[in-house]
C-alpha cells in the first residue's frame, strides 16, 4: 500500500454511511476493546518494498475493507496480520503488529497458534485434495477442537451452512473438493477457516468467484459475525 493513508481513510468513510457498522478512531468512553494494533509497518518482497509505515487501530467487532487498486498492497498487507507471508521466501517485515497486545512478530511466537487463532480465505481458493468433508473438518482434527465424531460432523456442517454451501453438498461430503466449481470451492475455503472459529478472520476478495445469491449470503455471515472479520474488496455493499 504506497498511499495507506488514503486506502484506509476511504473505508471509515465506507463504514460512515453505515452508522451499525462505523468504524470510530476517535476515543469514546465504552469503546470496544482495540484488537489489532499496527504501528509503522514496513513489508519487503526481497528488496521491494510492497508495504509503507502502515499505521492503523481496529477494535473488536468490527468489519474493516480495505479497498485499492491492483497491486496496492492489501493481499500483502492481510497476510502480514498471520505471519502468512512467512512462507515465501526471502521477504521480511518490519515494525509492529499486536493482537490483543502481545507482538505477533516478536521471537517464539507460536505461529500455528496465531494462524488458528487469526484464520484466512486466500484470494485464489485453496481446496485441499482431499474430500469436501475433509477440507472442513482437518482444523478441527489437527488442533482436536471436537471430543466426539457427533460433534465434529456438528461442526462441519454448522461451518458449511455458514458458508452458504450446505445445501449443495450434503450429499456428496465424501467427494473430492477438487469436483465443486470455483464458487463453491470458495465457499468450502470459507467454511474450512470458519470451523476452527477463529477469532478474527481475514477474507481476501471472499466474493470475487461468486454469483450474487451467493455473495449476498456471504456479506451477511460477515455482518452477523461475532469474530472480527476483516474484507479487503475493489467494492463493498
Ligand atoms: N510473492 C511475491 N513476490 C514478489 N512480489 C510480490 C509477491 N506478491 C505480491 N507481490 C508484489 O507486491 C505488490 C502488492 O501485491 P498484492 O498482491 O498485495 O496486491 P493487491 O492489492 O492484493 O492486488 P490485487 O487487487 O490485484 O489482488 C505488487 O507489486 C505485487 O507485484
Ligand atoms: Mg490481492
Amino acid at each position: 500500500m504506497s498511499t495507506p493513508t488514503s486506502a484506509i481513510t476511504s473505508v471509515i468513510s465506507e463504514r460512515d454511511a453505515e452508522p451499525r457498522r462505523a468504524i470510530s478512531h476517535a476515543p469514546v468512553p465504552d469503546a470496544p476493546a482495540q484488537k489489532i494494533s499496527v504501528r509503522d509497518l514496513n513489508f519487503f518482497y526481497g528488496r521491494t518494498q510492497a508495504l509503507y509505515n502502515i499505521t492503523l487501530d481496529i477494535t473488536e467487532r468490527v468489519v474493516m475493507a480495505f479497498i485499492g487498486p491492483s497491486g496496492c498492497g492489501k493481499s500483502t498487507f492481510l497476510r502480514t496480520l498471520n505471519r502468512m507471508n512467512d512462507t515465501i521466501p526471502g521477504t521480511h517485515a518490519e515494525g509492529h503488529v499486536e493482537i490483543d497486545g502481545a507482538n505477533i512478530y516478536a521471537p517464539g511466537t507460536d505461529v500455528v497458534e496465531l494462524r488458528r487463532k487469526v484464520g484466512m480465505v486466500f484470494q485464489k481458493s485453496n481446496p485441499f485434495p482431499k474430500s469436501i468433508f475433509d477440507n472442513v473438518a482437518y482444523g478441527l482434527r489437527i488442533n482436536r477442537l471436537t471430543n466426539s465424531k457427533t460433534e465434529l460432523e456438528e461442526r462441519v456442517r454448522r461451518a458449511l451452512e455458514d458458508a452458504a454451501l450446505w445445501v449443495e453438498v450434503k450429499d456428496r461430503l465424501k467427494s473430492s473438493a477438487l469436483s465443486l466449481s470455483g464458487g463453491q470451492q470458495q465457499r468450502l475455503c470459507i467454511a474450512r477457516a470458519l470451523a476452527v472459529r477463529p477469532d478474527v478472520v481475514l477474507m481476501d476478495e471472499p466474493a470475487s468467484a461468486l454469483d450474487p445469491i451467493a455473495t449476498q449470503k456471504i456479506e451477511e455471515l460477515i455482518a452477523a459475525a461475532s469474530s472480527i472479520c476483516i474484507s479487503t474488496s475493489r467494492r463493498l455493499r
